[in-house]
């Protein structure tokens, strides 16, 4: 079998007018966003769910990829369609979390890094066999007193890149996920110190791991004051995010992707669209959100069948509002034109 090359991918997943679903959450994760609207939490629960995430109608004409779970790509939809080849007959790039989450580091209290590269490999040869295309690793970068240090960036940089190379190799995309969290009571000047230090240290391993960064996607933040402090003004969330990644991100990049971080579905459109009005950019961009996309989904939805047609409008809505996010012609005057 000829392989697509990373950059044929990245271009799909990249494509105009639409955007990609994280659906990864862990089995853990899920299971906690259930509880919380009241829907039992097992296997079989965490698949109608997806399900009807994956079968909402129009779903494929805003987004380009799905981020699954190791659980999620081993299951399928009520008719048996495996859930990757569901995706793929919609034109929709099927992608897989591959980190085995984070864990403490050690002398550096608070501070984390993201576990999995220990047999990745194969790991990765069996998604690309159920049909992964890109692969996500997330690591996470805390601000607080003294937080975050050197030492823990760069054992997540360089995770980063190993993770990336070994992707690279089997014909995935890396879709690279350095977040920095928006819990605190910092300010945006201090998130967009943050941000610049994490991303010159992850691009400066990627360069020295020789990784393709044309078939290569980043997965960010934006740059946000801490979620205590209150939101901030789209604009200048806008000014500090296309600040730092026009200074730390190189150009040849196959795609920028936003993840949502925990702030609320309307604000994660809103700041898109003000970084989109801020362009042209050097790169492509898009969302790449898990609760912005699907909270109010689960809320609408509850476990009960009859409201599956409610839950996916509502998440098709939310689909439209990021895509015009993207386009840079999102209102918020538009989330109450349904
Ligand atoms: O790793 C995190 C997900 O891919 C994005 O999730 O949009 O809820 O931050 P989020």
């Amino acid at each position: 079998m000829k392989k697509q090359s990373l950059q044929s991918i990245a271009k799909v997943m990249m494509q105009d007018g639409k955007g990609i679903l994280a659906a990864d959450a862990s089995a853990t994760t899920m299971n906690k966003r259930l509880a919380a609207v009241g829907v039992e939490q097992d296997e079989e629960w965490r698949r109608k769910y997806r399900q009807l995430l994956f079968t909402t109608p129009g779903f494929s004409e805003g987004i380009s990829g799905v981020i699954l779970y190791d659980g999620t790509i081993r299951q399928s939809a009520d008719d048996g369609t495996p859930f990757a080849k569901l995706l793929e007959q919609h034109g929709v790039v099927p992608g897989i979390k591959v980190d085995k989450g984070k864990v403490d580091l050690p002398n550096f209290p608070g501070e984390q890094v993201t576990e999995g590269l220990d047999g990745l490999k194969e790991r990765l040869e069996e998604y690309y066999e159920m049909g992964a295309r890109f692969a996500k690793w997330r690591a996470v970068i805390p601000i607080g007193e003294g937080l975050p240090n050197e030492a823990a960036i760069e054992a997540n940089a360089h995770a980063l890149a190993r993770y990336a190379g070994i992707c690279q190799e089997v014909g995935i995309v890396p879709m690279v996920e350095p977040e920095v969290l928006i819990d605190g009571d910092h300010t945006i000047g201090r998130c967009d110190a943050v941000m610049r230090a994490t991303l010159g240290t992850v691009f400066y391993e990627l360069e020295r791991y020789r990784i393709d960064l044309t078939g290569t996607i980043l997965k960010t933040s934006m740059v946000l004051s801490g979620k205590e402090r209150g939101m901030d003004a789209p604009e200048a969330v806008a000014d500090h995010t296309v600040g730092v990644l026009r200074d730390m991100v190189p150009q040849e990049l196959a795609g920028v992707v936003f993840l949502s971080g925990g702030q609320f579905p309307e604000q994660a459109s809103a700041n898109l669209n003000a970084i989109m009005r801020r362009g042209p950019h050097p790169w492509l961009m898009t969302f790449s959100y898990s609760r912005a996309l699907q909270e109010p989904v689960l809320s609408a939805w509850e476990g009960v069948d009859a409201n599956i047609e409610e839950a996916q409008r509502v998440f098709k809505h939310r689909i439209d509002m990021n895509v015009a996010a993207r386009a840079a012609q999102y209102d918020s005057s538009m989330e109450n034109m349904e």
